[in-house]
């Protein structure tokens, strides 16, 4: 299969790159609302993953001759689905907020993987869309076994 168009290419780059500037923006908002620390830590590992993901797709979008976004759309949070994490929200409701996060990227990724990218491209996306599966699947099992509840784990 023919490698897609290379401004098509440029463009849906360019979307994940923007998708992927929401989420670091929802984990400041969740780190900055959840009070248990090894749950911060780990959502500050998630936030440096999606850091990455735009430093890598930023990369190949300078390779193709393109100009990375260098911040999201304007409106892009609201529009792209994104739920906000609020003052009001405590441990459970910031965590279910970034559960919904890390769906919209998940399907983003998942459908991504349709076209027909260059292999280095394809890597990258694939890596990424690894990481999204494993933030979800954190996400998931903290809200089920409620871990904001449980005392600190010995080191
Ligand atoms: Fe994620």
């Amino acid at each position: 299969m023919a490698a897609m168009d290379l401004n098509r290419m440029i463009e849906r780059l360019n979307a994940l790159i923007a998708l992927d500037y929401d989420a670091v923006g929802a984990y400041a908002a969740a780190i900055h609302r959840i009070d248990v620390e090894s749950l911060r830590m780990r959502l500050r590992e998630f936030q440096q993953d999606h850091v990455r993901h735009i430093q890598d797709l930023s990369r190949v979008v300078m390779d193709l001759g393109g100009t990375p976004r260098q911040k999201p759309d304007a409106m892009g949070f609201i529009l792209k689905g994104f739920t906000a994490v609020t003052s009001m929200m405590g441990n459970e409701a910031a965590l279910q907020a970034m559960r919904g996060n890390e769906v919209l990227t998940n399907h983003t990724y998942r459908m991504a993987l349709d076209e027909s990218w260059s292999d280095e491209a394809r890597a990258i996306i694939e890596r990424n869309f690894s990481d999204e599966q494993r933030h979800l699947a954190f996400i998931e099992d903290a809200l089920r076994n409620r871990s904001w509840e449980q005392l600190p784990m010995q080191p």
